[in-house]
């Protein structure tokens, strides 16, 4: 393992994807609404070190000549020892000795500013540690030169009670499935350089901080939790390709500023929260998108046409929601259209390009309202649920085309359709799931 220059390789990557001032060529006639503009990277960050720095090769681990902070890693990791009760596999057994390069989830490499040999990386993804208080801030804050922190399934708590940004290389923090509770981590923000933050499957609660959208992260996982309140008009200024805020109790509408994603965002599960009101055209502005799901909502109205725009688009779930109307013929001539579940609303019209979806298995309409289709709702449900008036605010937007449709669409016939190979499986879809695979 070596998270120093897999820090600057990504470092690298972020700085190049956010080109900034593309602008949609226009159209004569009707043309397509100008993409917003992305929010400005807080932090244009500097390379770690200045290429060509002359470092210390990695030491081999039974080898690694001076150890940086030895004194008090050997503390700390003797403290977590004697508050670890349960050990299933056996990590604590090799904490033993000067060397922490030896011990069982510790991983060293060159530190950049000390030019000797580190504490780089915990890996405790799936080590099951128990104990009535592993105290993760009092732990971590004592590993001053750590890069990556996973520790997934583990029984990790307490508050995060101070800023954690004197750990200047921390960029990967997981500690999803663990025990935390009560506010967002407000403090996790304060380390700046996280382009990793995995907080799933624990049991915070309350409003997530504005501030969560504007740092500058890849991915941000935080499913699984008690969250509530609204999501922060500034969603869309998260720069994060890879974003769950499934199972949890957001409510209030999903914000316009998503569209300012358009750039960086791939997949984004809103799955299974309280979310209401309708689907904000500015979604179709997601040209980099391949998920898009916000399943088990209170969402309603009819889809927006923009959705036509979502070029990349593989995964799509808008099932177990209030929606209606008349299910776009653009949406069904999505190129990389796979898995589109829209079953449990109240849709009503399918046109021929939709048809030929659901005979290919990728459209899924079960339990809608549309007339002439096997296993619909019944009338009477229908009825009464096209017996109130129903409308959305911003209504003429419903019709707002944010791309070139004839460009972007090809018709893909039902014969090829049954040919297409199943994508990779998305990485938000995995972290539904509580333990790492
Ligand atoms: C790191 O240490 C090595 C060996 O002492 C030395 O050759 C090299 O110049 C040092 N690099 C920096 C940037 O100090
Ligand atoms: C744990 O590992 C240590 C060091 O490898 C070994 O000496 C000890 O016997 C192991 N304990 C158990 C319970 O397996
Ligand atoms: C895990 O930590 C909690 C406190 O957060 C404690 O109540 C519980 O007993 C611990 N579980 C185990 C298996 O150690
Ligand atoms: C170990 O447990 C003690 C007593 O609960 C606690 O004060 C301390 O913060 C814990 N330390 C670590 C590293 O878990
Ligand atoms: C982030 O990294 C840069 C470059 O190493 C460093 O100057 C800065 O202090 C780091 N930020 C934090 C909050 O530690
Ligand atoms: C979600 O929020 C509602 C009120 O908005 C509350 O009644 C409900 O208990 C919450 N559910 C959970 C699982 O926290
Ligand atoms: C398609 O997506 C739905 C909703 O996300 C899921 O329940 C279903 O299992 C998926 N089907 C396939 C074949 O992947
Ligand atoms: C939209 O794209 C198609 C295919 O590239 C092109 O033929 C057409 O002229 C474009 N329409 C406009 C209005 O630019």
């Amino acid at each position: 393992m070596t998270p120093f220059p897999t820090l600057f390789l990504s470092l690298f990557t972020l700085l190049s994807t956010s080109s900034p001032g593309l602008v949609l060529s226009q159209q004569a006639g009707c043309d397509p609404p100008q993409r917003p503009r992305p929010f400005p990277r807080v932090r244009p960050r500097p390379p770690l070190y200045p290429p060509g720095l002359n470092l210390l090769p990695t030491q081999p681990p039974n080898n690694p000549g001076p150890l940086a902070n030895r004194a008090r890693i050997l503390f700390i990791t003797q403290e977590l020892k004697r508050n670890i009760t349960y050990d299933p596999f056996n990590y604590t057994g090799t904490w033993v000795g000067n060397n922490y390069c030896l011990f069982k989830g510790y991983y060293c490499d060159t530190v950049p500013d000390l030019n000797i040999t580190g504490l780089a990386s915990i890996d405790f993804n799936g080590a099951r540690f128990g104990g009535r208080f592993l105290n993760f801030y009092r732990y971590s804050r004592n590993l001053p030169d750590i890069a990556l922190f996973h520790a997934n399934s583990n029984n990790f708590s307490g508050v995060i009670n101070r800023n954690i940004n004197q750990l200047r290389y921390l960029y990967e923090l997981d500690l999803s499935n663990n025990r935390f509770l009560g506010a967002f981590p407000f403090y996790v923000l304060g380390a700046t350089n996280l382009t990793f933050v995995d907080l799933r499957f624990n049991r915070y609660a309350g409003g997530v901080p504005t501030q969560l959208f504007n740092i500058d992260t890849d991915v941000l996982f935080i499913n699984n939790n008690g969250f509530a309140n609204t999501i922060p008009t500034n969603f869309g200024n998260t720069p994060a390709s890879y974003l769950t805020l499934a199972n949890n109790n957001f409510s209030g509408t999903i914000p316009t500023s998503i569209g300012r994603a358009w750039n960086t965002l791939k997949e984004v599960v809103f799955l299974n929260n309280r979310l209401t009101g309708c689907l904000p055209y500015e979604i179709g502005f997601l040209g980099q998108a391949t998920v898009f799901d916000v399943g088990g909502n209170l969402l309603t109205g009819p889809i927006p046409q923009s959705f036509g725009c979502l070029r990349n688009l593989q995964y799509l779930n808008l099932a177990h929601n209030q929606l209606y109307g008349l299910i776009p013929e653009s949406l069904c001539r999505l190129p990389n259209a796979y898995n589109f579940t829209l079953s449990y609303n109240f849709f009503t019209q399918v046109g021929v390009q939709c048809r030929r979806l659901i005979r290919a298995g990728t459209l899924n309409v079960r339990r809608n309202c549309i007339l002439g289709l096997p296993d619909q709702k019944s009338t009477a449900e229908c009825g009464r649920f096209f017996s109130r008036a129903r409308t959305c605010p911003r209504e003429n937007t419903f019709s707002i085309v944010t791309c070139n449709i004839s460009a972007t669409a090809s018709l893909v016939d039902a014969r090829k359709l049954e040919e297409i190979a199943a994508p990779p499986p998305p990485r938000t879809y995995a972290v539904l799931e509580k333990d790492h695979h």
